[in-house]
């Protein structure tokens, strides 16, 4: 089983989502998947053009030229995608966005009518069904309604599925160095793993640890007096 991570973080490997990724990914080593974690900061992406060349004069390859191309390549050659991506004024991030209207060439322009709505016919044979992994600044488990919703609408697109989702709420903790919050974090990072583990052995991971990955760190209260603490102590600095 293959599984590639697209990371579409400003922050890269140095980013929240990816201590998530990677814990997920060493559990889903463990079990024999082989991985791929591919930072979409790192490389050359264009914005789609809208030329629709890939359709009409080159189908199936972009009239741009830049990293994308290899790109869909490892993405088609994935049984799993991970699209990871921090939560960016409520959705993914631009350079995850740009990646994914870059994809455009790997359906047809011509349309089908499925259970009352249109989509493109599929150009290829496989597509890799979805595992999405995210992380953000506010303290509910709600905020991630508009991102969970766009992956469910992408698969959509392409008659895949979105197998699993991980979303942390908080994230920014996950990088913090505090006697009493690494023990909390590391807890959280060990769930993550055996998720990645659980879902390469069985294709699912159990409600239990789904229900677990979900709560809170600390209790939201002291979040958001925490957060203000550290914004006003930056502040005063100035
Ligand atoms: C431009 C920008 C927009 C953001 N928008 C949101 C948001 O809508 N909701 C939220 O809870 N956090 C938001 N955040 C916070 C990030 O999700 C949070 O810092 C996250 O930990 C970053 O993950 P990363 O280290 O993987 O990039 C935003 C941060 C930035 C810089």
């Amino acid at each position: 089983m293959k599984i590639t991570v697209f990371n579409g973080s400003p922050r890269g490997k140095n980013g929240n989502t990816n201590r998530i990724v990677e814990a997920f990914l060493r559990g889903a080593e463990k079990a024999g998947a082989e991985t791929e974690n591919i930072f979409l900061v790192e490389k050359t992406i264009e914005h789609c053009l809208g030329c629709f060349n890939c359709w009409d004069t080159t189908p199936g390859k972009c009239s741009r030229n830049d990293d994308v191309e290899a790109l869909h390549s490892i993405f088609l050659a994935s049984d799993f995608v991970v699209l990871a991506s921090p939560l960016y004024t409520d959705n993914i991030t631009s350079i995850l966005k740009k990646f994914l209207e870059r994809i455009l060439p790997l359906v047809n322009p011509c349309f089908e009518y499925i259970n009352g709505e249109t989509r493109h016919t599929r150009r290829h044979d496989h597509y890799p069904d979805f595992i999405a992994i995210s992380n953000c600044g506010y303290p509910e488990y709600s905020q991630f309604q508009v991102m969970s919703h766009f992956f469910k609408r992408l698969a959509r697109e392409t008659n895949v599925a979105v197998k699993l989702e991980i979303y942390r709420t908080m994230g920014e903790l996950l990088k913090i160095k505090h006697i009493l919050l690494n023990p909390v974090v590391n807890r959280y990072l060990k769930n993550v793993e055996k998720a990645g583990e659980q879902f390469v052995q069985n294709g699912a991971v159990d409600e239990k640890l789904l229900e677990k990955l979900k709560e809170s760190l600390i209790p939201e209260k002291m979040y958001r007096k925490m957060a203000n603490a550290h914004w006003k102590k930056k502040l005063s600095r100035l």
